[in-house]
């Protein structure tokens, strides 16, 4: 690890109890607040795949924080993953399961057949988040040139559904 990525670790805050009792959530706010961290992880974070995408996805909400960024940096353009119901004419969805029940995400017609996108999340907890995001660029014909998080929480096991991500910082 870099010194800078250790330090951008340093800032994540662990809240106790939240969202519920008994679970400690990694808060990445401080982190994103913080010039030097923010920078440091999204070239950290692209850094693997250089050269090797033409689009990057960021999966709604917390996703677009990182893909916005990441696609002004390498000078490609963004594409966003939208949560079911909310883009006006979607072409190709993707389900996963929640906890409870199951969760879908949507893409547009503005990713292309053939393109090669760097998928974005901050959170691979499950997994089952970031393998519906990688299906739905597939559904779309296009090619996933990576799939890439800030923070993995290892203990979910969420590795096993997408074995080949790049996680900038475990816990
Ligand atoms: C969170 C997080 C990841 C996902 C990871 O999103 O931002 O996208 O959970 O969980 P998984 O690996 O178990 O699928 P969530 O939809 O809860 O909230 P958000 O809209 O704020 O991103
Ligand atoms: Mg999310």
């Amino acid at each position: 690890h870099s010194p800078e990525i250790d330090r951008a670790r340093s800032l994540i805050r662990v809240v106790q109890d939240h969202p519920v009792p008994g679970v400690a959530f990694q808060d990445i706010t401080p982190l994103l607040a913080d010039a030097r961290a923010f920078r440091a992880c999204v070239e950290a974070l692209v850094e693997p795949f250089a050269g090797s995408f033409d689009v990057v996805a960021g999966v709604e909400a917390r996703g677009f924080l990182l893909a916005g960024a990441a696609a002004m940096l390498t000078g490609t353009g963004l594409v966003p993953l939208r949560k079911a119901g909310r883009l006006p004419a979607p072409v190709a969805s993707a389900s996963y399961a929640l906890e409870y029940g199951e969760a879908a995400i949507e893409v547009s017609v503005d990713l292309h057949t053939g393109d090669r996108v760097l998928v974005l999340d901050d959170v691979l907890a499950t997994g089952g988040t970031l393998a519906a995001a990688a299906r739905l660029v597939r559904e779309r014909g296009a090619h996933v040139a990576g799939a890439a998080c800030l923070l993995e929480l290892e203990s979910l096991g969420g590795r096993a559904a997408v074995p080949d991500a790049h996680a900038l910082i475990r816990v």
